[in-house]
């Protein structure tokens, strides 16, 4: 299926309570049970949402990955990511880094016990020298912000496979229009889709996209313990999954008919960015 026919129709199924074609914005924060646990699938709107469940499985299509899970902000998907780790457990990150993510790495997280290593990865082979047995994730954003540099995710990944390590890429200034990380070997996606994939900066709104059920599960697990949730009626689109299709139709296709690639990237096809 093509990225385009993806961004409008993937996760989208009409509402079975009214036969609604767009899934409606259920404004509720809990739902009747028949009896303790005898629910449809939905019982408290920090655990569940529908909205919030169709807008997930629109985002895990279109970065072709099985599970989305949603958070208030990208920064709050960062925080669920360095929350699979644990005091001990090392990162190494590119050094060129969205100035938040930098300052939960080293402000936030770093008095938890977690180390956090930060190298020039456009070079992949500068990763070798700062993973030892102790490093659980690799960290990369790639194009980086603020400097738009390009990190080779399959190079990264190849490396992070071999070891055993995660790696988690920041497809933010990207979006899934031009990159999909998890085709090149990444293990979790992160974006912040208050940018490209909201498209109208209207919303404040993160998501995190992998493939592994198991990482799935952790995550979500995160999402409901810490809470760090959207709330429905802010879901990026009125009904929260319209957006990724603005950003299929509006930002990103300004980029693909003149505007500028970051310096060291070219266009080539649908989805791909490539180094020139
Ligand atoms: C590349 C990148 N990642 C993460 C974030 C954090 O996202 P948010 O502002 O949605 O918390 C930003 C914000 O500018 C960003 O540019």
């Amino acid at each position: 299926m093509k990225l385009g026919t993806k961004l409008i129709h993937a996760g989208v199924e009409p509402d079975p309570s009214t036969g609604a074609i767009m899934t409606p914005i259920f404004q509720t924060s809990t739902y009747v049970q028949a009896a303790p646990g005898d629910h449809k699938g939905y019982e408290y709107a920090r655990t569940q949402n529908p909205t919030r469940h169709a807008l997930q499985n629109a985002l895990a299509a279109i970065e072709n990955g099985k599970h989305g899970i949603c958070f208030g902000s990208g920064l709050a998907a960062t925080d669920a990511i360095i929350k699979l780790l644990a005091p001990g457990d090392e990162v190494v990150a590119s050094s060129d880094l969205y100035g938040g993510t930098f300052r939960i790495f080293t402000k936030v997280f770093a008095k938890y016990g977690i180390k956090f290593h930060f190298a020039d990865l456009q070079d992949a082979g500068q990763l070798s020298r700062h993973l030892n047995a102790a490093t659980k994730l690799i960290w990369i954003e790639t194009p980086t912000n603020p400097m738009l540099n390009i990190i080779d995710i399959a190079a990264c990944a190849a490396i992070a496979k071999e070891k055993g390590i995660l790696l988690a890429v920041d497809n933010t200034f990207a979006s899934p229009y031009l990159q999909n990380p998890l085709d090149l070997g990444a293990d979790i996606v992160v974006h912040s889709a208050t940018k490209y994939l909201g498209g109208h900066s209207d919303v404040v709104h993160g998501a995190v996209i992998v493939k592994d059920d198991a990482l799935a599960q952790q995550l979500a697990f995160i999402q409901n313990s810490c809470g760090a949730v959207p709330p429905a009626g802010l879901l990026p689109g009125a009904a929260g999954y319209q957006n990724p299709a603005c950003a299929h139709a509006a930002p990103l296709r300004e980029r693909r008919g003149g505007g500028p690639l970051p310096p060291g990237a070219s266009e080539s096809g649908e989805g791909v960015l490539v180094r020139v």
